[in-house]
């Protein structure tokens, strides 16, 4: 696998790949890899001829510097996965690379990145929008790869891709699990052990307001889920919002759509860590 750190080496390598006819697969990261990650790439691994998988800790998504400061930082082993996974590029540029001047544009998809996450933490999609749009320009890929446990942020990334014309599929891979429910995350490394224990209570409780909202209202199921998790001593609900799987606005009867996603954010323990998760209750398996 080759690593590469500049924008201009990674464009010659594509346009050579392009010139033979191969297909490309790209993976955006922020690093600090786990088996999550390692299912896109494997995924991507199996469709396209070429994978790039950028591992870039984006400055501009983060609205809570110290959520950035204390991001997990693991460039060796990441590489070592990812060579391990088939990948054949490492993209690690520097922020000064991708962002030489302030990056000032402004993307706005409401409600997709205006609700939830986007309420919660202001800016952030915005972020997230400047860094994979640039990755798309650099990169032209022909299919990108996102893990439906971000599941707003794949919502938000298919409506810049619709605005901005990229011509690329994007595919949503799912949420790869730890055997207890946990969903995988680059945050779960910063868990004590005591909060790694209650964490998987997120899950159960999602998991068991399926079959709850069959004969209950949204009220109710909303409801159930909020007390279950805030019933857990180290673990208190952020969010949690029934909603629209594609337009992610929150809906208020069953029948209001045929996609239903609740979108979950809980704060884990006295640091505290967020930890997002999610779970369908109608549509789209
Ligand atoms: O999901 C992530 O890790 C990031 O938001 C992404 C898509 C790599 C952009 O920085």
């Amino acid at each position: 696998m080759k690593v590469i750190n500049t924008i201009s080496d990674l464009r010659v390598f594509l346009h050579q790949a392009r010139l033979e006819g191969k297909t490309i697969g790209l993976v955006p990261t922020m690093g600090a890899l786990h088996e999550g990650h390692a299912s896109l790439v494997r995924r991507s691994v199996s469709e396209n001829d070429v994978t790039v998988v950028s591992i870039f800790l984006n400055p501009t998504q983060f609205n809570d510097l110290s959520d950035l400061e204390r991001y997990p930082r693991t460039l060796e082993s990441d590489c070592k996965l990812l060579d391990e996974c088939g990948a054949s590029v490492a993209f690690a540029p520097s922020v000064k690379e991708i962002y030489p001047e302030p990056d000032t544009r402004i993307f706005s998809y409401p409600p997709t990145d205006s609700v939830m996450e986007g309420a919660f933490r202001p800016g952030h999609f915005n972020g997230v929008c400047q860094i994979v749009s640039k990755l798309f320009s650099y990169a032209e890929p022909d299919r990108a790869y996102f893990g439906e446990k971000d599941f707003q942020q794949i919502a938000v990334i298919r409506r810049m891709v619709e605005d901005l014309g990229f011509k690329l599929t994007i595919v949503p891979c799912p949420v790869v699990r730890e055997e207890n429910g946990l969903a995988m995350s680059s945050r779960n490394s910063l868990l004590t052990s005591e909060e790694r224990a209650i964490a998987p209570e997120i899950y159960a409780a999602l998991a068991k307001s399926v079959s709850y909202s069959k004969n209950h209202s949204v009220e109710e199921t909303l409801q159930y889920v909020v007390s279950a998790i805030d019933a857990v001593p180290g673990l208190k609900v952020q969010y949690f919002s029934i909603v629209d799987g594609r337009s992610l606005a929150d809906v208020k009867s069953w029948d209001d759509s045929d996609f239903i996603v609740g979108c979950i954010t809980v704060f884990c323990g006295s640091t505290p860590i967020r930890l997002i998760d999610h779970i369908k209750y109608k549509g789209e398996e």
